[in-house]
């Protein structure tokens, strides 16, 4: 039983040297490639989104240890290169318009993940917010460019 303890927290151990790695961000990030909205939409962005679709992420204690980190940087490291709000300006038209729709379709129930939101209860969005920034990736849709 004791054998067996011993065994499981070795084991703990070893799993912390595996780790996935998010690649580090430029050291210099230019200000005028972020995306532009207005202040209150950009503080919900930022509040909610930014974890895991800009640089600016703030790891949890919890985000370095294996395994709970495999799931955590890989949302960081998949949601940074589906979206990165700070390289808004690299983007084509085209992808803005896709990430516009993508915004619209997702804000409801998968963004921000649902997983995430049990653990940051400062990201929750309330029903107005979520309708806010759907409004507001809306209204950025031109319909003849798509
Ligand atoms: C915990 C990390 C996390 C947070 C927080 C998060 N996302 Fe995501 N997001 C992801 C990941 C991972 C993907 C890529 C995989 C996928 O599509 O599920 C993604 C993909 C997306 C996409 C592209 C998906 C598509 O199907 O078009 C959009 C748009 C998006 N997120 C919007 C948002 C918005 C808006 C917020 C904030 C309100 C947000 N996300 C918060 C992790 C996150």
């Amino acid at each position: 039983m004791f054998k067996q303890l011993l065994l499981w927290i070795l084991g703990g151990f070893l799993l912390q040297a595996i780790q996935i790695e998010i690649p580090t961000p430029p050291e210099s990030i230019d200000p005028t490639q972020e995306i532009k909205a207005p202040p209150a939409i950009l503080s919900l962005l930022k509040r909610s989104c930014y974890d895991c679709h800009s640089y600016q992420t703030k790891m949890p204690w919890y985000g370095e240890i294996a395994p709970i980190s495999f799931e955590v940087k890989s949302h960081i490291k998949n949601g940074r290169s589906a979206l990165n709000f700070q390289t808004w300006a690299d983007y084509t038209p085209q992808r803005q318009q896709k990430i516009y729709q993508g915004i619209v379709d997702t804000i409801n129930f998968r963004m921000p993940m649902p997983l995430y939101l049990t653990l940051h209860d400062e990201a929750k969005l309330s029903s107005k917010e979520r309708h806010a920034i759907k409004a507001w990736a809306k209204g950025l849709l031109t319909p003849i460019e798509r």
